[in-house]
């Protein structure tokens, strides 16, 4: 980070302090705080981060305004259009573009690293059958650090760059068999002759009894659903995971929390909880009343899919999955899906109403995911899981950022403290 000569200048009780200002190369200047509490005995208080940053960054940038996502300075609706997957895994964890030769050997690396142990097959079996996928894929995948210990080692560069194909490699094989696993049946290896999204498809649905040929425009749309979920700056689960990596933990632990964060429904859960809540909806008739629920303040009750910390506008990623909706729908034969004519008269009727626009209130990259997976043969108990699987990259690329970063330190925030202050212990007797 370039020495900043602007700053900030804080009064308390009098007392003057400088504070330096950082310039990004996009976005909002920052105030650098590190040496605030050593010269003025104070801290912050931002619960919830809405005005923090936790770290620099040069993987993702998000104009919430403006509705734009960059990974690595390119718009996420080119990437889903002109590239692939493991072309943005390539992106994000490496800073550019690859070459031909360069995207065909990370290809050929992952694709070679997609088998699991077969002793963690004996490590699903202790899971019930009704177990939910994601509970599966926070123990399968922290328990990658038993069966693959020699890429542990987080000070050696080589190690840390074997866990990172590993994890990209590995996770969706572990999302498939979790899947299997809860159907009661057999798990479905992986083959080296399909493409990423294709292999994840052909383990997800194939069977032994018969062949089972991957519709190639279902998979690039697989594939450009991965794309969408990559990397998201700071997120929830993102800096989960940089939390975990700051105290030396190794990466399948770290990526283990981020997963286990990803869960929830105000998160990665949201796809899932929003299928369930447009079947809930059931029939656009239905929709007012939905409406008027979100807007009370009594009732807990939020539109999932809708909204975001960032994204004051649309979220470019639900354009995008949107468009692919449709394309998908139209290819499956299922015109007038029901469920997705329910989710684009909610969009409508919702945008139409004065609280989501004064809130800014806009569909997320979770709003019409769900419309697709369902479509394709997924149960909404697998989207998060895939979500999980699209963002482990995002995870390993901002968990390599911050192992490079000389500035490192653990993680430990501190707090505003309202409770008792010191009191002698009373004996019970005397209570
Ligand atoms: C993801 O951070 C990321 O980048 C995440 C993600 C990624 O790629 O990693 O983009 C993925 O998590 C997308 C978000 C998925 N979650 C949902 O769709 C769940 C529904 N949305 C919300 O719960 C909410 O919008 C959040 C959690 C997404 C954002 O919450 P914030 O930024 O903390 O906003 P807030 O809760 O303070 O809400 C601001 C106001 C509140 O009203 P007031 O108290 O000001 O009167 O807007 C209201 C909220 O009640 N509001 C909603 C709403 N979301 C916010 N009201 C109804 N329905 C909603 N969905």
């Amino acid at each position: 980070m370039a020495e900043s000569s602007k700053t900030a200048t804080l009064t308390i009780d009098g007392q003057s302090y400088e504070l330096p200002v950082h310039s990004p190369s996009a976005g909002p200047d920052v105030i650098d705080i590190r040496k605030l509490y050593a010269q003025a005995g104070v801290f912050t208080y931002d619960p919830g981060f809405t005005s923090t940053a936790s770290c620099d960054s040069t993987i993702t940038f998000i104009d919430g305004d403006k509705g734009e996502l960059l990974h690595r300075g390119y718009p996420i609706d080119q990437l889903a259009a002109k590239s692939h997957y493991l072309e943005v895994c390539y992106l994000l964890l490496y800073g550019s573009l690859p070459s031909a030769a360069e995207l065909e050997h990370f290809e050929n690396t992952i694709t070679r690293h997609t088998m699991i142990h077969e002793q963690m097959h004996n490590f699903f079996r202790g899971f019930r059958r009704d177990a939910h996928p994601m509970a599966i894929m926070v123990g399968a995948v922290g328990a990658m650090a038993a069966f693959y210990h020699d890429s542990t080692d987080i000070s050696s560069p080589r190690e840390r760059e074997i866990a990172s194909h590993r994890l990209i490699a590995k996770v969706p094989t572990i999302a498939a068999m979790a899947y299997k696993y809860s159907i009661g049946q057999p798990f479905v290896y992986p083959r080296n002759d399909l493409d990423y999204a294709a292999n994840f498809l052909h383990m997800c649905f194939a069977v032994p009894a018969e062949e089972y040929n991957v519709d190639p425009i279902l998979a690039r749309a697989m594939d450009r659903i991965f794309t969408l979920h990559a990397d998201h700056e700071q997120n929830a689960s993102t800096s989960t995971v940089r939390l975990a990596s700051s105290s030396g933990a190794n990466p399948f632990a770290c990526i283990a929390a981020g997963i286990a964060c990803l869960w929830g429904p105000a998160h990665g859960g949201a796809n899932q909880a929003c299928l369930e809540m447009l079947k809930e909806i059931g029939t656009p008739d239905r929709i007012p009343e939905f409406i008027a629920r979100a807007k009370d303040k009594n009732d807990p009750f939020r539109l999932m899919g809708f909204g975001h910390r960032v994204y004051k506008n649309f979220d470019p990623r639900a354009t995008v999955m949107k468009q692919s909706a449709d394309e998908v729908l139209d290819l499956l034969g299922v015109e007038n899906n029901p469920i997705l004519a329910t989710a684009k008269e909610l969009e409508k009727a919702a945008l139409a109403d004065d609280y989501f626009a004064e809130k800014k209130l806009f569909p997320n990259v979770d709003f019409y995911s769900g419309v697709i997976l369902e479509a394709m043969g997924f149960p909404t108990s697998m989207f998060t899981p895939i979500f999980a699987l699209s963002r482990t990259v995002g995870w390993i690329s901002q968990w390599k950022e911050q192992l490079g970063d000389p500035q490192m330190k653990i993680g430990r925030p501190r707090q505003l403290y309202l409770g008792e202050t010191v009191r002698d212990y009373v004996d019970i007797e005397k209570r």
